[in-house]
């Protein structure tokens, strides 16, 4: 599994041999704000993985506390210290699928930055993999050994139960810690599914599996969860609104982006405004009808604007004078989105006034799909 680069014969006069050897194992560190931790974890991975040869690629999403900087100083007195530094992006699952396809080694291991996960893990999960009977190693907390330990506080440890089960009912995988941030994977397995992933949220691995449609053969080694080091958590609740949008389009087939569910919720949420400010405008500011329902319109699209641009689009979100360009945008887009909603609807209901229903819900469903196409060219365009 080692490739020897052996510059020798055309080495010179002396025809002293060189010799390099290609990393067999990428180890993963997605970081963000994560300076003081990186430097001690890769000491420990250096006294762990004696005797593998290890690169580390550190996938780092421009960490206002210079995290690639402390990281590239590393990486100058060690070349099997690799970073990545992404700018205008966020997110663990997009710099976890960046960090795997920059990685040119047989075996992938991808691990929290934090200290959380056990690096004395590695060799085992490694001899695993070459051991020839798994594609993937997870690590996990609910396997008999495994325990959650010290990493997570009641609040979390019930949330994350909740997620699991929900994972394994819905999408039937069989993992018994399927929101580990901690496994090790053939690199050739995850490239073939790369093109199917996610790159917004925290459920990488999740992802992997349910995209792999059970073509991976997976064996899962308990650890203990410690306690974070330095800094904290980032798993917020739109990471926790994301997983759940990761669930249901998994579910319904991939038939339906995540991204688009969130905009439809976004969407749904914009209804609600424009009926409370319609009331509101009317009966409290005394506006007539035709008034207030314009109004009601800019302040609901405002709203989804704002919206959109935080949850559904946080990946390419605007700032500064591009988004006041992208809330005009997005006006225009949505106004064309309610000429092709009344329009569509009309048809239908010129036709057969039985309809109105159809007629109404096409409509929508016409005026969301070019919403959401428009503005993701124009409005979020990458
Ligand atoms: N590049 C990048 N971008 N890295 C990130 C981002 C991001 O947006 N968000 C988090 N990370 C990095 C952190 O710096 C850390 O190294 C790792 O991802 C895990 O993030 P934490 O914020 O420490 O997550 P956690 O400890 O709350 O969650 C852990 O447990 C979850 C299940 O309970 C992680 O292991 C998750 O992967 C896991 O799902
Ligand atoms: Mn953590």
């Amino acid at each position: 599994a080692q490739i020897d680069r052996a510059s020798s014969g055309n080495a010179g006069a002396g025809g002293r041999e060189e010799i390099v050897r290609a990393a067999e194992l990428s180890i993963v560190l997605p970081t963000f704000n994560e300076a003081e931790n990186v430097p001690i974890l890769v000491g420990l991975l250096k006294d762990t993985l004696k005797g593998i040869d290890w690169e580390v690629i550190v996938v780092d999403d421009n960490s206002p506390d210079g995290t690639s900087d402390v990281s590239r100083r590393i990486a100058a007195i060690d070349p099997r210290v690799r970073v990545i530094r992404r700018i205008g992006r966020r997110g663990l699952s997009g710099a976890c699928i960046e960090g795997i396809l920059s990685s040119s080694a047989q075996y992938v291991a991808v691990m929290d930055a934090d200290l959380q996960h056990d690096e004395s893990l590695l060799p085992k999960m490694l001899a695993e993999l070459k051991g020839g009977e798994a594609d993937l190693v997870v690590a996990s907390r609910k396997v008999a050994g495994g325990t959650i330990g010290e990493g997570l506080s009641s609040v979390r440890a019930w949330g994350s139960n909740i997620a699991n089960s929900l994972a394994q009912k819905l999408l039937k995988v069989s993992l018994s810690d399927p929101m580990s941030g901690f496994f090790m994977i053939r690199r050739e397995k995850a490239e073939a599914v790369a093109p199917k992933l996610s790159a917004q949220g925290f459920k990488i691995l999740l992802d992997i599996v349910s995209s792999s449609d059970g073509a991976l053969r997976i064996k899962e080694l308990p650890f203990t969860f410690r306690e974070r080091q330095h800094g904290e958590s980032k798993l917020d609740t739109l990471v926790t609104l994301d997983y759940f949008g990761l669930l249901l389009a998994k579910y319904f087939g991939d038939a339906i982006s995540v991204r688009f569910l969130m905009f439809g919720l976004v969407g749904a949420s914009g209804l609600v405004v424009h009926l409370v400010a319609l009331r509101m405008l009317m009966v409290l500011e005394g506006f007539e009808f035709n008034l207030a329902q314009t109004v009601a319109s800019f302040v609901a699209m405002t709203s989804n604007f704002f919206l959109n641009n935080q949850l559904t689009y946080r990946d390419r979100r605007l700032h500064g004078i591009r988004m006041i360009v992208g809330l005009l945008t997005f006006y225009a887009v949505c106004s064309v989105g309610v000429l092709a909603n009344v329009g569509v609807a009309n048809l239908i209901y010129v036709n057969d006034a039985y309809w109105w229903f159809i007629a109404g819900t096409a409509g929508a469903v016409m005026g969301a799909v070019w919403n959401y196409a428009a503005s993701s060219a124009l409005t979020w365009r990458k």
